[in-house]
């Protein structure tokens, strides 16, 4: 089994279930026109982010990581009337593209891109006591993700949910030597976690049209104690 069939497989799939519609398309679209990397979420990833935040009843959101605002659109959708997504980004040119998306999206006023590197916007977002979040969503420089589930769990409640995207990488994850930056990032951010009390803590492997990957879910207990 192989790339080929993991994609037609998710061609399948979404075909069933996901319907995109024209302003997911042209998020895509805008975003492959302006040179972005295309990396965002499958639509059946972003239709599981939905579903959790969903699940959440999620009125604030985290995303570390907007990229074109493709993950961002459909996270900001599940929220309720009054509910607000703040999302990070490092890149003004991607954090411009995302603003576009999401005007097009008629999530303007709900969401708020801010620009610089997550690492130095994080301890504003701490001291404005703008959390605590429902829902965070980890997904930028996967050096730093042990960094970013620090503050997630500072900026997190009983009952908040942590979603950390791309923690197998093909695999690679397991191997302690790997000279991979990304890898020793996830690898750090595992052993950080797996010493955290107060959390329960999934990975689950993934294949699919962006290949053989995973994410985790972390769960926030009632009796979390702040990181
Ligand atoms: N969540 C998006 C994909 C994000 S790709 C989606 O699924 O649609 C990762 C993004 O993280 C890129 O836009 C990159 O510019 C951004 N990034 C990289 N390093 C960062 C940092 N230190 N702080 C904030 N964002 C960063
Ligand atoms: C990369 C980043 C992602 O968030 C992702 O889902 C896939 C790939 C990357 O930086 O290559
Ligand atoms: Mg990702």
């Amino acid at each position: 089994m192989t790339q080929t069939v993991w994609a037609a497989v998710d061609d399948y799939l979404e075909d069933l279930y996901v319907h995109s519609d024209s302003v997911l398309e042209s998020a895509i679209q805008t975003s492959a026109a302006a040179g972005l990397p295309g990396i965002q979420v499958t639509p059946s990833q972003g239709m599981l982010l939905h579903i959790l935040a969903r699940m959440q009843k999620a009125g604030k959101i985290l995303e570390i990581g907007t990229l074109g605002g493709y993950s961002t659109i459909w996270l900001a959708r599940a929220l309720p009337e009054g509910g607000r997504l703040l999302s990070l980004e490092a890149e003004p040119s991607h954090a411009a593209v995302a603003r576009a998306n999401l005007e097009n999206a008629g999530l303007s006023g709900k969401v708020e891109v801010r620009v610089g590197r997550a690492i130095e916007t994080l301890p504003g977002v701490a001291e404005r006591g703008e959390g605590p979040f429902d829902l965070i969503f980890i997904d930028a420089d996967k050096m730093s993700i042990a960094e970013y589930f620090t503050w997630a769990l500072r900026l997190s409640r009983p009952g908040s949910l942590i979603i950390v995207d791309n923690v197998v990488r093909k695999g690679a994850v397991i191997d302690a030597q790997s000279d991979d930056p990304a890898v020793q990032g996830v690898r750090r951010f595992n052993e950080l976690a797996a010493a955290q009390r107060g959390v329960l803590i999934t990975t689950i492997q993934t294949v699919g049209r962006k290949g053989y990957d995973g994410f985790t879910l972390v769960y926030v207990l009632g009796d979390a104690p702040a990181a």
